[in-house]
């Protein structure tokens, strides 16, 4: 009796510490989504709900971050923004932020808007995107462009045996086919059967491109 008690504690605790965990990203600072701004125009857009600094939008079951706005929020250090990665718009502008490293955006393949300070440039390089622009004081990343279709010619990317998937600004995914995996899709005859995350089916990343096994379920 006493283990089962301590055990639903323990999981109400967990539980609960979990659903506090998933929306960290929105209450990195105080303040709410203005209705004025960027984010906030394009969350009323979408009839989207506000909580924190985030915008949620509901599809079905699932609700998601669509908007992210953490604009002067006295950020020095951005270092983690995944529970964030679904975010269409994100705007970290007046910060005191020196450098953010690009992997901070891995993942973020929805991302189309993205304003900064002018201090830091767009990731991924502007050459992965559309449009950049710089007024002195914000820089704005505009239209992410897709690293496997690039002016609609394949990616160099991605060998002939893999299927290459963009992975945020300037990365991408090789999942490799039939019976190859590995780097570069080289190695032979070996399949990760029954694996269970991202870190077991892509092992290698080289030069912001990740090496993944395609599971075939059995
Ligand atoms: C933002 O707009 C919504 C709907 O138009 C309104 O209900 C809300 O009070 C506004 N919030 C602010 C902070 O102005
Ligand atoms: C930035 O935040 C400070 C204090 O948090 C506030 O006084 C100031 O008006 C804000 N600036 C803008 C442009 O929102
Ligand atoms: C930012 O710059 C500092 C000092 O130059 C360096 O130590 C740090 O690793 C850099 N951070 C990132 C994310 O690039
Ligand atoms: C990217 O574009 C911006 C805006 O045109 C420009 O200020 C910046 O120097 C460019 N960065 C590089 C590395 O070319
Ligand atoms: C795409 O392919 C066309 C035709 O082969 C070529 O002219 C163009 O330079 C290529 N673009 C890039 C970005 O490689």
């Amino acid at each position: 009796m006493f283990t089962f008690v301590t055990l639903c504690i323990t999981s109400l605790l967990f539980g609960s510490s979990y659903q506090q965990m998933e929306f960290q990203v929105c209450h990195l600072c105080v303040g709410s989504l203005q209705n004025g701004t960027a984010v906030g125009y394009f969350c009323a857009s979408l009839s989207g709900r506000v909580e924190g600094r985030c915008c949620w939008r509901q599809q079905g079951e699932r609700a998601s971050i669509v908007g992210l706005d953490l604009s002067n929020c006295s950020l020095r250090h951005i270092e983690d923004l995944q529970e964030a990665s679904t975010a269409v718009m994100i705007d970290l502008s007046s910060n005191p932020v020196i450098n953010i490293s690009d992997s901070v955006f891995q993942g973020f393949i929805e991302l189309h808007y993205l304003r900064l300070p002018s201090t830091l440039q767009c990731p991924g390089g502007n050459a992965s995107w559309e449009k950049v622009t710089s007024d002195g004081v914000v820089c704005l990343c505009e239209e992410q462009k897709d690293a496997c279709h690039q002016d609609g010619n394949m990616s160099w990317n991605c060998p002939e045996n893999s299927l290459c998937a963009p992975d945020g600004p300037g990365f991408t995914q090789c999942s490799c086919t039939g019976e190859y995996h590995g780097y570069k899709c080289l190695r032979e005859n070996h399949r990760h059967r029954g694996a269970r995350d991202h870190s077991q089916l892509c092992d290698h990343q080289i030069h912001k491109v990740w090496w993944c096994d395609i599971v075939h379920k059995v």
